[in-house]
């Protein structure tokens, strides 16, 4: 498996293909299809059970696309979030230059300046990999999507290059409607968008993207987490910050171990562990995950530490998929001095303190690319998806055996029953049986219900399970409650 085999699968099956394909596509602009919408509706639709629903302390915020550009100014965006560009001096290409260098030399140039990118492609004599002629400077590039609001020419603002600042921005609201509660959780599900140099490698990098984002806002002089005994004995694959700098691999450790005694401290580690715990819950590998603490070069301007969750795709390597990062009170700060309001909150005793922020950022993109990555396995006589039921884009598959007899009505009959019981089921009853089997398999349905004519007689069906391909025989009245149990007790 590779990134371009699994895109082409999905391109195949309707999950999701380049936009416009008609007009050959556009660079970092993927639509999904039937298939894929149900699969990433599925995953933001656990996500938000599980931490916003699941979560006492989270409550969830939609925030707007695009919104007074003082917000990006305050948060650092415009002066600061670029990436490296580098112009081809002989045919024009223009590539993002930290890409280039790691792809010539296999080296790691993230936090490296533009001067110090320059230097090493002279000194290593890289060129143009289109046509091989002499590169130019490399040049910072902002990634903010800009765009005219209303019929004023000047009035420029920007599609958000994270969902985040419309939580920071909206804190002093957010707050009094949450009764001044402290620790306070916003989490946010939407689309983001940033101009990538080079978008690439299918869904992982795109310039119009989805985020699933928590800004967990607590009171740096009690930050104790009440569930830690929950999660500090809980072991991950982990590479530190010093594992890196002394060359070694990732290895099994306690996630409570990794992160060093700052503000907040518990909290990290809670949200580290919980999120791995969700991934084994929507099917992602365990073993093909690990927790890798950001270098101080490689953070982001607002970050204080960042634990990247990585995932090892096959053909790619280690890729994160979400980012934990302690953002200290730069963004409410900022906010705070740019808007000249308060973003301050009140502790018991009446005191004043701007709140610290930890931020758990997921991709839901790559999210759902782990989850494919994860799922996908091939057989000797069959390709399929094997979902976890939770996100699979259907739950359940219901056939009439043939297509007269009275067996289509009541085949009919138990799939409407299901969707009104919230089961997300499909009806086929076209081609054979065996066929129609295989279909579901390769979009990963991990049930299929057979009506025949013995269900006519005694009002019993066959489930087909996906992974075993066993078929057992319950009467209809069973089928909701056993498929409800089986989801409930999932596990890869
Ligand atoms: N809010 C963090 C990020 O977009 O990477």
């Amino acid at each position: 498996m590779d990134i371009q085999k699994m895109a082409d699968i999905a391109t195949k099956l309707g999950i999701a293909f380049p936009s416009a394909e008609v007009y050959g596509g556009y660079s970092g602009f993927y639509d999904w299809g039937p298939v894929g919408a149900e699969l990433k509706n599925n995953v933001k639709r656990a996500w938000w059970k599980e931490f916003v629903h699941g979560s006492h302390e989270v409550v969830g915020l939609d925030g707007s696309i695009i919104t007074n550009p003082e917000v990006w100014k305050a948060s650092g965006h415009v002066e600061h979030f670029h990436d490296p560009i580098v112009v081809c001096k002989k045919c024009g290409k223009r590539f993002r230059a930290d890409h280039l260098i790691e792809d010539a030399l296999d080296i790691n140039v993230e936090g490296k300046s533009a001067e110090e990118m320059t230097e090493i492609i002279r000194e290593n004599g890289i060129n143009c990999p289109a046509c091989g002629g002499e590169l130019g400077e490399v040049k910072l590039f902002n990634l903010m999507f800009s765009t005219q609001v209303g019929p004023y020419e000047g009035s420029i603002s920007y599609l958000r290059p994270e969902t985040a600042q419309l939580i920071f921005v909206n804190f002093p609201r957010l707050y009094q409607v949450a009764r001044k509660r402290m620790p306070l959780g916003i989490a946010q599900i939407g689309k983001a968008f940033r101009n990538e140099i080079s978008p690439r490698n299918f869904l992982f990098r795109l310039r119009e993207f989805e985020q699933m984002e928590i800004e967990f806002f607590f009171d740096p002089e009690s930050d104790e987490c009440p569930y830690y005994d929950e999660v500090k004995d809980y072991e991950a694959l982990v590479l530190t910050a010093k594992m890196q700098e002394r060359g070694e691999k990732e290895k099994k450790m306690k996630i409570s171990e990794i992160v060093p005694d700052i503000p907040g401290r518990e909290w990290i580690v809670h949200w580290i562990a919980r999120s791995l715990k969700w991934y084994e819950k929507i099917g992602v590998k365990k073993d093909l995950l690990r927790v890798r603490e950001q270098l101080p070069d490689e953070r982001a301007h607002y970050s204080q530490g960042t634990w990247d969750i990585e995932f090892y795709f096959a053909g790619m390597g280690w890729k994160e998929i979400q980012g934990v990062a302690h953002r200290g009170v730069y963004d409410l700060s900022r906010h705070q001095e740019h808007s000249g309001k308060s973003f301050e909150a009140v502790r018991p005793d009446g005191t004043k303190f701007v709140p610290m922020v930890i931020e758990p950022s997921w991709g839901v993109d790559r999210v759902v690319l782990a989850v494919l990555f994860s799922a996908y396995d091939e057989e000797e006589k069959r390709k399929l998806f094997r979902f976890a039921p939770i996100v699979a884009p259907y739950t359940v598959a219901v056939f009439p055996l043939v297509s007269k007899d009275g067996l289509p009505e009541k085949a009919w009959e138990i799939y409407i029953n299901l969707l009104d019981e919230e089961l997300n089921a499909v009806y086929d009853e076209k081609g054979s049986i065996g066929r129609r089997y295989r279909r579901q398999d390769e979009i990963g349905t991990p049930w299929c219900i057979t009506v025949d004519y013995q269900t006519l007689e005694d009002n019993t069906v066959t489930i087909r399970d996906r992974d075993s391909m066993e078929q057992v025989r319950i009467s209809v009245d069973e089928v909701i409650p056993w498929i409800r149990e089986r989801m409930k007790h999932w596990k890869r």
